[in-house]
């Protein structure tokens, strides 16, 4: 771990301190104030744990609702943008670290980019195609696929509920507000709230045209091994699109856990999708990528009409390499799942474990009473599966700090009348 990293768990308060006073908070910072940070940033400085949770979030709110990752973005990110931001007034040609980045870390081997003429331009230099769609965000790669797999005649999509059920409810949309026929099948997960992969095969009809896996799924935070999903894909006829979105992949914390990305590389049907919101902490930058086939990445460019900036994705290099920042927000992860488990043990609380930045706990009351309630004592947490949990809420990782006045305000709450 980087001497800044230690540094800004160490200045994530301690419990104590924290508890005392930090939910008073902080004056909000002014432009006057945004502008000496960022210089100070540029310059190398490290920014305290305040100035990373400011942004968009009111001073004294611990936000531990949306699944984002609460030490803030890599520094050299952050200096990657600093030391891009005079250059936006050209357009970037001839930029192009991203993909290599990624497929070193993804194991990805790309095809070799053809011999340089003598005197030739790098500039003028063609690419050949790879597996990496870069896209303004993960939700971006969702939406392209919802358009080229189920907006021209309608489809049918099976996916697991509960789940992200993102691309279930843009079909429901096209449905019901498009009049474009498209049919969502979601199966139950099963009883330890995992994906029910055999239901899903047999879910699988002539008329359908993808598969939804979230892996590790949200909101269950539940993990599906490689070889389940090995086995699941040859399955799969070779006509349906499986989807697997690894928005949390970082997180998991198995030894010898393996991505599917090499599912994607090897199957003309599977498509990876990935986020630089989550490990990465960069959510409002919108970064992310799909991995597929040529046939897959062909039906989603003829819909793309836009794509990341240039801040994004020199900030995505950086992310990619800091290694330090990575292993950071995995083990900020870690500390908040297991300081939770061991908690919720000893008020007797079901939980979910969790491969993931979040987890979903079983208050045995009205979750919506108790989110509304924790709000008034400036905690935010959600409730993810009103219909089916309804005494369930989902509470997404915070600091360690953090992670200390949500344990103490869910035990208020639960200790009160509500
Ligand atoms: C499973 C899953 N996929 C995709 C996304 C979208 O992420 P983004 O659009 O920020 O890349 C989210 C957001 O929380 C998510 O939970």
């Amino acid at each position: 771990m980087s001497f800044d990293m230690m540094e800004r768990v160490r200045q994530g308060l301690s419990r104590r301190q924290f508890l005392a006073g930090a939910l008073a908070g902080g004056a909000a910072l002014t432009m006057t104030d945004k502008l000496a940070l960022a210089k100070q940033i540029a310059t190398g400085r490290t920014p305290s744990a305040q100035d990373i949770r400011g942004v968009g979030v009111q001073p004294g709110i611990v936000l531990m609702a949306l699944n984002e990752n609460p030490i803030g973005p890599s520094n050299h990110a952050l200096q990657a943008i600093a030391e891009n931001m005079f250059k936006i007034n050209r357009y970037g040609f001839g930029r192009g670290e991203l993909i290599p980045a990624l497929a070193a870390a993804d194991g990805v081997e790309l095809p070799a980019p053809p011999q340089q003429q003598p005197g030739g331009d790098e500039f003028f230099r063609r690419r050949p195609p790879t597996p990496y769609l870069i896209t303004a965000s993960s939700s971006q790669v969702l939406e392209l696929i919802a358009l080229a797999y189920l907006s021209k005649g309608g489809g049918e999509l099976v996916e697991a509920d509960l789940g992200y059920l993102d691309l279930a409810q843009t079909g429901e949309f096209y449905n019901k507000e498009m009049g474009i026929p498209t049919n969502v099948i979601k199966v139950p997960v099963t009883k330890d709230y995992r994906h029910d992969l055999p239901a899903m095969l047999k879910a699988i009809t002539p008329k359908t045209t993808m598969v939804v896996i979230t892996n590790p799924n949200n909101p269950t935070g539940t993990l599906m091994s490689y070889q389940e999903l090995s086995d699941f894909v040859a399955k799969v006829p070779k006509n349906v699109l499986v989807v697997i979105d690894e928005a949390y992949i970082h997180f998991v914390r198995e030894p010898n856990y393996r991505t599917a990305i090499s599912l994607a590389t090897s199957n003309e049907n599977v498509i990876v999708v990935r986020t630089f919101s989550k490990v990465y902490a960069m959510p409002a930058m919108r970064l992310g990528y799909g991995v597929s086939s040529q046939t897959i990445q062909q039906k989603l460019r003829f819909y793309m009409t836009g794509g990341p900036n240039m801040l994004a994705e020199v900030a995505g290099v950086a992310a990619i390499k800091d290694l330090d920042h990575v292993r950071m927000s995995q083990e900020v992860v870690w500390s908040f799942r297991d300081r939770c488990y061991d908690e919720f043990k000893k008020l007797g609380l079901e939980y979910i474990p969790s491969q993931s930045n979040f987890m979903m706990v079983n208050v045995s009351k009205d979750a919506m009473a108790v989110v509304r309630e924790m709000r008034k004592r400036g905690v935010m947490v959600s409730v993810r599966a009103r219909e089916k949990m309804p005494t369930w809420i989902r509470v997404s990782s915070g600091t360690e700090a953090e992670t200390e006045v949500f344990l103490h305000t869910l035990k208020e709450v639960l200790n009160s009348t509500i």
